[in-house]
């Protein structure tokens, strides 16, 4: 086993799920693409994003609510639009079709399979990213992606990040049931 060392600022996770992360600013909807994003909570469910300075943040600090969107794989190419254009200079409150819940500023875009209204429950301020946690208030799908009431991945058809080769993937198809395939090594 020859074990070598690489730089830590070239180490990621393998994939990252890919969301859109709506606020509104100025009375605005705005989507940044977010692969830094983590569920981190059990009761309640809670999120993290880690985010850096954008225009994204001034309303989510504002109204201290923001969105989380999970989008399929036909909404990769306006994904990844919203990654690279700042709200702060491109209007991107008509890209897609927006609607909201309770929560007045979190902007949820129609077209993905998962819509999550958040409110913010801490953050933390990390040395370069600010660490947003958010608590879902509403979270909206349609019946077809579900199997027996639950969502289905097959159905949602997100997909997913790797860095720092900087690709989009699809999600595979499944390789083996958790908390079930190492029950055989049980003694
Ligand atoms: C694939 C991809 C993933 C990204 N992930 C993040 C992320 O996790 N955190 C972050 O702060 N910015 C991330 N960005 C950058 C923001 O989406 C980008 O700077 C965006 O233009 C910010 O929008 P805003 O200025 O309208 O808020 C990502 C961009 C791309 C293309």
């Amino acid at each position: 086993m020859a074990k070598i060392q690489i730089d830590g600022n070239h180490v990621f996770l393998y994939p990252m799920p890919m969301v859109l992360v709506g606020a509104v600013i100025d009375g605005k909807a705005n989507f940044m693409a977010v692969g830094w994003v983590s569920r981190v909570n059990m009761k309640p469910p809670l999120f993290s994003i880690a985010l850096g300075h954008h225009h994204t943040n001034k309303g989510i600090e504002e109204h201290q609510e923001f969105s989380i969107n999970i989008p399929d794989v036909s909404l990769m190419e306006k994904t990844d639009y919203c990654g690279l254009i700042s709200g702060e200079k491109h209007d991107k409150s008509r890209l897609f079709e927006v609607f909201y819940g309770e929560l007045k500023h979190a902007p949820l875009i129609a077209q993905c399979p998962v819509s999550i209204a958040c409110t913010v429950y801490t953050k933390a301020k990390l040395p370069f990213d600010t660490l947003y946690i958010g608590e879902p208030k509403e979270v909206f799908t349609e019946e077809k992606y579900l199997t027996e009431k639950k969502l289905d991945v097959q159905k949602m058809k997100p997909f997913t990040l790797t860095m720092p080769d900087n690709n989009y993937w699809s999600v595979g198809s499944p390789i083996g049931k958790a908390w079930s395939v190492g029950k055989g090594l049980k003694t």
